[in-house]
Parts: C-alpha cells; sequence; structure tokens
C-alpha cells in the first residue's frame, strides 16, 4: 500500500488477513497497528474491502493503477462475469436482450431499472422521436468544421456544445430536468451524428423523420439525399438495432467512468457525456472496431495472417490483434459470439456472402484461438472484432464505427450518470497518488542554474 508522505519510497504497511467472510484486518507489520475493514456484498460477484477509512487509520492510500482491483462505485445497472462470458443488463443476459428487445426498449430498461409496460414504452418511444431536431443554430457549427475532420472530434464537440442551448432545463438536482435531458440527449445523438456524417461527404443535411424508428430514421440521415428515394433496408434496420442494444452499456468501462467522473463534479450532463465519446474514441477502448477494420485490411489475405501473428507476438513491437483481448472477459465476450452470428445472417441477406473481410476475420481468430500466445493470455475476440465487418457491410465508413458505439453506449453513459446524480451520497471523484518526484527543494535562480 502506498504511504502518501514524502518518505513513500518504502513500503511499510502490510497485509490484509481474513478474518470472517466479511471482515479483513489490515496490519502494519512495523508499528503493529491493525484496523478492521468490512467488506460489502452485492447481489452476484466479489465482495469489496471498503478502504475509505484506512487513511484516516493508518494514513496510507491503496495504490491500483489502471483499476485493476477497484471498485469505483455501487451500481445496480449492469453485471459482467468476466470468466464465464456472462453479461446482464438490470439482470436480464444479453442473449435474451439481443433475442427479444430492441435499443430503444433496452435503453428504457437501463435507465429505469425494469422493462417497460407497453403504455410506459409507448410514451418513451414518442418522446425520443420528438425530440430528435436539432436547433438550427447547433447544426451550423459543422461548417466550422474541415471536410475531414473525424467525426467523432466533430460529435464530442457538439454534444458539449448542447449545453448551450438548454439552459431552461439543465439543473441537476431536478429529476424532471434529468429525465428531459436522457430523453433529449438519446434523441439527438444519432441526428448529430448524421450530420458529422453528412458533412464529411459534403451532402446536405438530412432532417430527421417522426414516423421513422429509432434505427430506420437513422439509417434515412445517414443514407438519404434529395436527388432520389431512399427506402430503408429492414435488414439493415434490424441489424443496426442489435448492434446498438449489444454496445449499449458494460458497467465501468473507460468511457462510463469518464462521464462519471466529469458528472461527479456537477457539470452539466452534455459535457459529462462529451467527455465520454471523448474517452471512447481510443483504441483501445471504442476505437477498436475501426483498427479492426484498418487491420484486416492491412493483413490483406489469408496467406498474410501468420506473418501478421509474428509482428502481434515479438515482444519488442508494438502490434496488437485489435478486437481481441479484455481487462474484464477472461473468455469469450458473450456480445461477439452474438455479432459472429448476427455476421453471417446480414451478410446473407445483404447478398454479401463472400465478404471477404469476414472470411479473413474468420480465419484469422481460429487461428489465433489456437495460438499459444493468445490461450495462455486468455485472449478472446471481444465485441468490437465482427462490428466493423457489419457496419462496412451496410455501407457505414470505417472512421463513423466508434461513433456508432458513441451513440449506443449513450444509453449506458445517462443511465450511469442519472443513477450517480440521484444518489444522495454521491461524492466528487477525487482520486490520489503515490507521488515520486521529488521532495520539497529552492527555487534556483536562471543564473545558477547547471
Ligand atoms: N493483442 C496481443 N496481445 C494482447 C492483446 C491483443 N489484442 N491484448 C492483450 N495482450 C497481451 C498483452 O501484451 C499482455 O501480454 P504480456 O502479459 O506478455 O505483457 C497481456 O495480453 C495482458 O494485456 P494487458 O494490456 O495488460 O490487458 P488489459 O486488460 O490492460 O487490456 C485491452 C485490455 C482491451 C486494452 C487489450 O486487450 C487490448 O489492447 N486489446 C486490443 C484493443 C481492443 O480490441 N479493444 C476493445 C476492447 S472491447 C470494446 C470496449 O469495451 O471498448
Amino acid at each position: 500500500m502506498a504511504n502518501p508522505g514524502l518518505s513513500g519510497r518504502e513500503c511499510r504497511y502490510g497485509v490484509c488477513t481474513t478474518m470472517s467472510s466479511n471482515k479483513y484486518e489490515l496490519v502494519n507489520t512495523t508499528t503493529g497497528k491493525k484496523s478492521v475493514l468490512e467488506a460489502r456484498s452485492g447481489t452476484v460477484g466479489p465482495d469489496c474491502i471498503s478502504v475509505a477509512g484506512i487513511n484516516k487509520d493508518h494514513g496510507v492510500f491503496t495504490f491500483d493503477p489502471g483499476f485493476m482491483a477497484t471498485a469505483a462505485c455501487e451500481s445496480r445497472i449492469t453485471y459482467i462475469d468476466g470468466d464465464n462470458g456472462v453479461l446482464l443488463y438490470r439482470g436480464y443476459p444479453i442473449e435474451q436482450i439481443a433475442a427479444k428487445s430492441n435499443f430503444l426498449e433496452t435503453a428504457y430498461l437501463l435507465l429505469h431499472g425494469e422493462l417497460p409496460a407497453s403504455s410506459q414504452f409507448e410514451q418513451f418511444d414518442r418522446s425520443i422521436r420528438y425530440h430528435t431536431m436539432l436547433n438550427e443554430s447547433l447544426l451550423r457549427f459543422f461548417n466550422g468544421f474541415h471536410y475531414n475532420a473525424h467525426p467523432m472530434a466533430m460529435v464530442s464537440a457538439v454534444v458539449s456544445s448542447m449545453a448551450a442551448f438548454y439552459h431552461d432545463s439543465m439543473d441537476n438536482n431536478n429529476p424532471r430536468h434529468r429525465e428531459i435531458f436522457a430523453h433529449r440527449i438519446l434523441a439527438k445523438i444519432p441526428t448529430v451524428s448524421a450530420a458529422a456524417f453528412k458533412h464529411m461527404l459534403g451532402q446536405p443535411f438530412v432532417y430527421p423523420r417522426n414516423d421513422l424508428d429509432y434505427c430506420a430514421n437513422m439509417l434515412n440521415m445517414f443514407f438519404a439525399v434529395p436527388a432520389e428515394d431512399y427506402v430503408v433496408d429492414p435488414v439493415a434496420a434490424q441489424a443496426l438495432d442489435l448492434l446498438l442494444i449489444l454496445h449499449a452499456d458494460h458497467e465501468q468501462n473507460a468511457s462510463t467512468s469518464t462521464v462519471r467522473l466529469a458528472g461527479s463534479t456537477g457539470t452539466n450532463p452534455y459535457a459529462a457525456i462529451s467527455a465520454g465519446v471523448s474517452a471512447l474514441w481510443g483504441p483501445a477502448h471504442g476505437g477498436a472496431n475501426e483498427a479492426v477494420l484498418q487491420m484486416l485490411e492491412d493483413i490483406g489475405t489469408v496467406d498474410n495472417i501468420e506473418k501478421f501473428l509474428a509482428r502481434v507476438k515479438d515482444k519488442d513491437g508494438s502490434t496488437r490483434l485489435m478486437g481481441f483481448g479484455h481487462r474484464v472477459y477472461k473468455n469469450f465476450d458473450p456480445r461477439a459470439k452474438i455479432i459472429r452470428e448476427m455476421c453471417h445472417k446480414v451478410l446473407s441477406r445483404l447478398g454479401q456472402n463472400d465478404n471477404p473481410l469476414f472470411e479473413l476475420a474468420l480465419r484469422l481468430e481460429e487461428i489465433a484461438l489456437k495460438d499459444e500466445y493468445f490461450i495462455a493470455r486468455k485472449l478472446y475476440p471481444n465485441v468490437d472484432f465482427y462490428s466493423g465487418v457489419i457496419y462496412s457491410a451496410l455501407g457505414i465508413p470505417r472512421s463513423m464505427f466508434t461513433v456508432m458505439f458513441a451513440i449506443a453506449r449513450t444509453a449506458g453513459w445517462v443511465a450511469h450518470w442519472q443513477e450517480m446524480i440521484g444518489d444522495p451520497a454521491m461524492k466528487i471523484g477525487r482520486p490520489r497518488q503515490l507521488y515520486t518526484g521529488p521532495t520539497q527543494r529552492d527555487y534556483v535562480d536562471v543564473d545558477k542554474r547547471g
């Protein structure tokens, strides 16, 4: 454990021994001072040892870079059992949600904790449909971006700018304001994303249509042009809906934790969601779907797989098999299984049975899963290994993949923000550190510096 003082170079503090099933003892092996740490049990999953008091009792902090063993909050939204490949949204297995629900119903479930009755769903659906339009001034923001700006840059900037438009309903302490925000952001994030897409293409913006459901409306805003009629392909809308369900939430991942940390300061919720979009962008997180497709295109053919994997396994190199590995799943990511299955169905229904990228991905997975490097490290395909193949088949370009992830994850981000803000015990998130810089010293005048 880290000693917070400037003499923190030595590890003087000690051991935790189990006293009983829910109590641990922290012993300072130098002084013999002991204190009891209570463990809290959730409804399922590992117990959590409460360490908040150890600074007061022992003057130490816990040290856990990367949060390898740290529960940063209590939550009732999503549960993952990484060893057994289990993912539950509000208790419901992802396989059942994927087979029976739709994205909007899933969003309702994440936000409210229960599946909606049909009248509740109708009301929710209607509210989302009637909040899809953007203020025209907000729409003009896109003209300020160069045509080749990454859409994630545009989306995070415009989401953050939404705070400038809704002063009337941004009191975080008002539950009705929080609800209005939730509906607004869920309804408008596809519109913002479509505007970024159209700006990239240099095409006119397509306004949302209230007669279309969430995913059909999104496809229409992406692909319709004034020059000809566009008819939404129901297969494409269904595939998109499933992808959104699978990406909707994943407990305390990096972007959700970012939303919580930003939100814990009391900042407005658009700023917190924009922070989440930025955190999602990185290739270790949501940016992986874009990186997977780049990787598949770079590999090119099945013949090059072995050579590519040799680069991945080279200890001196930095190449990773993108779309493989996960901090929590040390077994199959259940979402990857569903997406792979969906790839088969969607590609055959879109008449792309012999999609070369999918064939390459399947072969790459097969070879990697038999390779000792990946077996030893428990590296399996994650949600992003196949999602890009489907997005490509739907005509969505690679640079938009992470935006698609952001649209889906907005449901989870909002649910977590709501849960945190609604908790009277909420505190600002303020981690501490193990300081290893210089101890106090005197300022040196410029003419005396060596
Ligand atoms: N390819 C090759 N080696 C890997 C990979 C990979 N994709 N992932 C992990 N490893 C190795 C890593 O080199 C290390 O090996 P060693 O023990 O010899 O040093 C070991 O496995 C443990 O890796 P780690 O980086 O300590 O694991 P982590 O839990 O910190 O990282 C991860 C998790 C997802 C960042 C990482 O697996 C990764 O970079 N994967 C590729 C990017 C990716 O697909 N990200 C999407 C995650 S799922 C979508 C989402 O939720 O955002």
